[in-house]
């Protein structure tokens, strides 16, 4: 097929169920498994606070070979998902997603677009090289044990995310897009149990055998008093009385505070995100 036989154009209403299946096809040499199906992305839309009427895809005569969703939210624009099918890789179809991506940015008022990419992943990093992203912090995932304590510390109450919605902002002013957002708590919270103590809280919940911790964050002003340390102590062991075996964390700072936590858990790094941005 001819490059110019792939037509770049607004995913039309109601065909998001299409876009699933075809990711599928998309996504089946990807890097780390990934969960496709309609449920994931109805949840990750609320999530990011994504537009499905902002979503572009590359079609053929076969249907969707390729989508990018951008995901507008004021000044800044966030790549909520790139892909294009193995069979129509490396004709330009990327570099058009993205360029129908940043015009949706720009029109929607936004000044900078902002993307994660895994680090290794070469045919992504090169593409967003070319198009002018430069690399502007790294973030890790990482897994480990629940664990038994004794004692917490400080023992932290039961919250509600109302209650911990103005922590969540001041302890995530630095972190990674989608986790500083408002409606990526409200989605992730909603589904976990809360807990506080004084300026910080932590977020956890189990799914099959794996518990997460969506959030674990202290405001800035309270930092360094031991607060961290105890919420982390205390969603472990929670974790440990759900049942779960193991317990994953995702796109945390990759920076020398989270490391020494991670090392003081036992925690192994899975994964390094490398944040790309650039002015639009
Ligand atoms: C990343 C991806 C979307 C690129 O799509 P694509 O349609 O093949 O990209 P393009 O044809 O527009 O390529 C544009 C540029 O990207 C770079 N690039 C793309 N694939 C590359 C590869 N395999 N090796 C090196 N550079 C590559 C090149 O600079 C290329 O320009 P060139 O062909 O003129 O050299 C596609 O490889 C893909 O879907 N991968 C799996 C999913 C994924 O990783 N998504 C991104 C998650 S952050």
């Amino acid at each position: 097929m001819k490059d110019d036989e792939y037509a770049i154009h607004k995913l039309p209403p109601g065909r998001l169920d299409d876009l699933v299946e075809a990711q599928r096809e998309i996504f089946s040499d990807y890097m780390v498994p990934i969960t496709v199906s309609r449920e994931f992305m109805d949840s990750f839309m609320r999530s990011v606070g994504g537009k499905t009427e902002n979503i572009v895809v590359a079609t053929d005569d076969g249907g969707i070979v390729g989508f990018v969703n951008p995901v507008v939210d004021g000044k800044e624009a966030w790549i909520g998902g790139l892909g294009v099918a193995a069979r129509a890789r490396r004709r330009g179809i990327g570099k058009r997603l993205m360029a129908a991506a940043e015009d949706i940015a720009r029109d929607g008022g936004a000044e900078v677009v902002l993307l994660e990419v895994i680090e290794g992943n070469l045919q992504a990093m090169s593409l967003y090289a070319s198009l002018g992203y430069s690399k502007t912090a790294s973030y890790v995932s990482a897994e480990g044990l629940p664990q038994q304590f004794a004692g917490y510390g400080p023992e932290p109450m039961k919250a509600t995310v109302d209650e911990v919605r103005s922590i969540h902002s001041e302890a995530y002013s630095e972190a990674c897009w989608q986790r500083r957002k408002a409606s990526a708590l409200v989605e992730s919270g909603g589904n976990s149990e809360v807990y506080r103590v004084d300026r910080g809280f932590v977020a956890l919940r189990r799914v099959g055998a794996t518990g997460f911790i969506p959030f674990i964050g202290v405001a800035p002003g309270e930092r360094r008093k031991g607060i961290g340390t105890s919420l982390a102590k205390f969603a472990l062991n929670r974790l440990w009385e759900l049942g779960a075996f193991k317990v994953a964390l995702y796109n945390v700072n990759d920076d020398l505070v989270t490391s020494r936590m991670l090392d003081k858990f036992d925690f192994k790094v899975t994964l390094r995100q490398v944040e790309m941005r650039k002015a639009i």
